[in-house]
């Protein structure tokens, strides 16, 4: 009798004591500047702990090569004072090691793809050459939409820039808005500062593009439950939809087409480089067959 209220009482006490570590209770640590106050994510690793500057220099071997068009541009200190801003909301910083090495990969796999100048014969192969680009070189267009609400400024223009290239006013605009920068007067910023281009791409990845919707950030780390509908729509869990927000059916739901395909292979060649190995890429890795969140090419970059 005695022993089983002991048993008891210590059950009690170990739940007890699990419950605040177990809660969804925010955390306040303090690890440096990457990460102060209030967050369930404080206390994890960083991702200067997991993602070090060799590895930077691995992925981007070429860009400082004398052909890149952005030789001196873009740097691993850019990318951790970037990256630093969106730590503490859980960009590289959520699940376990494998799963924050795992979503740096995959970020920059869309952005080596959209900044490569890699071609078939290129020296190192076509997915070593990320990061060539900071700006679309030779627009044919203005890339000026009419807009209310983000009017085009005047001697503005709105060509594609940054790590993944934005394109459009309205673009220059919402994206401006969320990094608390005024892109759309400047919209030459994102090819004039290596912090701002990250972290307007790292934005854009962290950020939903309408009420409802996930971001890519958590499509990825598995934050999202598919509705009904996603699943009729092929959308699950997956890099493939992250595709599918950024791209929308410039990547998705066309087969296993180029656009597409560019984006998993520098995806894979970074967990490769990276020591993770693409045998953990993660299921649904493609969109062939995924309808766009939100169809016709007005979701932005590409
Ligand atoms: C922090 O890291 C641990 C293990 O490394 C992981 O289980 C946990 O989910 C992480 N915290 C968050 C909020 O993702
Ligand atoms: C680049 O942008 C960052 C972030 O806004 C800012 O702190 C930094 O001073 C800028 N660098 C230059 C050279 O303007
Ligand atoms: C589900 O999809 C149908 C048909 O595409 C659409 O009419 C409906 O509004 C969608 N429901 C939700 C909740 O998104």
């Amino acid at each position: 009798m005695d022993k089983r209220w002991a048993l008891v009482s210590v059950v009690l006490g170990l739940l007890v004591m699990a419950g605040p570590a177990m809660g969804k209770k925010e955390k306040m640590c303090d690890k440096g500047w990457e990460c102060r106050g209030p967050s369930v994510y404080c206390c994890n690793a960083t991702i200067m702990d997991l993602f070090q500057v060799y590895q930077f220099e691995n992925l981007f071997s070429k860009r400082n090569a004398p052909v890149a068009h952005a030789i001196g541009f873009w740097d691993y200190q850019a990318f951790i004072t970037a990256a630093a801003l969106f730590e503490p909301l859980g960009f590289g910083t959520t699940g376990g090691k494998q799963m924050q090495m795992k979503e740096i990969a995959a970020f920059f796999g869309h952005v080596g793809s959209k900044t490569s100048c890699g071609y078939g014969v290129a020296t190192g192969g076509p997915l070593a050459w990320g990061l060539c680009y900071n700006r679309e070189l030779s627009p044919n267009q203005d890339y000026c939409a009419e807009s209310y609400e983000y009017p085009c400024s005047p001697g503005a223009l709105y060509h594609g820039r940054g790590a993944l290239p934005v394109y459009w006013n309205t673009n220059y605009g919402v994206i401006g808005e969320g990094i608390k920068v005024d892109l759309l007067s400047h919209p030459e910023y994102l090819e004039q500062n290596a912090t701002l281009a990250f972290q307007a791409a790292i934005w854009r990845w962290m950020t939903p593009m309408k009420k409802k919707q996930p971001s890519a950030h958590d499509v990825f780390v598995g934050n999202w439950k598919p509705t009904k509908n996603d699943t009729l729509s092929n959308r699950l869990p997956g890099f493939g939809a992250t595709m599918n927000i950024l791209y929308g059916d410039l990547a998705c739901g066309q087969g296993f087409v180029d656009s597409m395909n560019n984006v998993i292979s520098h995806y894979q060649q970074y967990l490769d480089l990276m020591g993770v190995g693409r045998q953990f890429s993660g299921d649904n890795l493609d969109c062939a067959e995924q309808l766009a969140f939100n169809p016709t090419g007005k979701t932005a970059s590409t």
